[in-house]
């Protein structure tokens, strides 16, 4: 008998045509979020259950009683939406799939650093509302990046690709803090803490994961370390910055300007923020290009292959 898979949300074809070539799959044709009840029930129903970033999978799922669900393969590198606690209390696997979207990511990064940094998305909205008046040498300057300092928060993946397009492509220097220094640096300079990389950035880019750990590490305190004229990008969580205080900062001038891809309680996006001057504002499109996420969903079915074939999944996080 096929394992009974269930996807949590609407898949790019290719993937979706794989999975249903060995699994007895079960698809979410109205792309809308499950609930909790219905992640429950089909706890009990499902071998495995594929969510994505924006499905909370909170010990109250993974404990469900007489569970029949033995594989988490989450669509996406962030589990921390996932209790790897409680699915390990209950004999659950946890996959993710890394490295796949690190190039896109980092795209994303670029485009938030020069979108803030030469003002598109003020340019953009002014054009579209009619109340653009014409080329004028003053109108809505905005800030080199060349040889500029990109202080990179977390020296992952993400954050090294970042760097080698912020390097190559726009000549920046680059510095980082992370936890521990890394061997090999690529000649980026290392801080050991996240105020001495604050006060040195013109553009200080977020890369570290969610979690109990990293909230709100980016707050009012910090901000104000940070030069007048910098920027602030988040491609990484929401829960990373302080929303609140960062539109304050925006407001009075504190920092320049914000890009941010990610916002503590999507698909909300707190209202402060939303008002607050030069921010470029997208929807989470971190890893969207369909190259990307159809790798994604070939990552997730190669960590499903795995484990119904008996063998290790790749990317094991629990
Ligand atoms: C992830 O995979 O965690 C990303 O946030 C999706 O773009």
């Amino acid at each position: 008998m096929k394992p009974k898979i269930l996807i949590s949300r609407s898949w790019p074809d290719a993937v979706q045509q794989r999975l249903a070539m060995r699994y007895d799959v079960t698809l979410n044709e109205t792309d809308t979020p499950l609930t909790i009840d219905q992640l429950k029930a089909a706890m009990t129903r499902y071998d495995a259950v594929c969510p994505t970033v924006s499905d909370k999978m909170p010990a109250e799922v993974l404990s469900t009683p007489d569970a029949r669900v033995k594989i988490v393969a989450n669509y996406g590198v962030g589990f921390e939406h996932i209790d790897l606690e409680a699915a390990t209390a209950a004999g659950i696997v946890v996959t993710n799939t890394p490295d796949v979207l690190t190039d896109t990511t980092a795209e994303l990064a670029l485009l938030l650093m020069l979108m803030t940094s030469r003002r598109a998305g003020e340019g953009e909205r002014e054009l579209r509302e009619g109340r653009w008046v014409g080329w004028r040498p003053t109108h809505l300057l905005g800030r080199s990046l060349a040889g500029k300092t990109l202080g990179l928060v977390g020296y992952g993946r993400i954050a090294r690709a970042t760097a080698q397009r912020a390097k190559a492509a726009l000549g920046m220097e680059i510095a980082y803090y992370s936890r521990r220094r890394v061997a090999d640096e690529d000649s980026a300079t290392y801080h050991d803490s996240l105020e001495s990389l604050a006060a040195i950035s013109d553009v200080l880019s977020l890369h570290t994961p969610g979690g109990a750990e990293t909230h709100h590490l980016i707050d009012a305190a910090l901000l104000s370390r940070m030069k007048p004229s910098a920027i602030l990008i988040n491609t990484a969580r929401g829960s990373v910055v302080n929303e609140a205080e960062l539109a304050k900062a925006l407001a009075d001038g504190v920092i320049a300007g914000a890009g941010l891809d990610v916002y503590q309680g999507e698909p909300k996006v707190n209202p402060l923020l939303l008002a607050a001057p030069n921010t470029v504002l997208l929807p989470h499109l971190g890893s969207a290009t369909l190259e990307t996420r159809t790798a994604m969903g070939m990552r997730t079915a190669d960590n499903l292959d795995a484990f119904f074939d008996g063998k290790p999944p790749r990317d094991r996080v629990a």
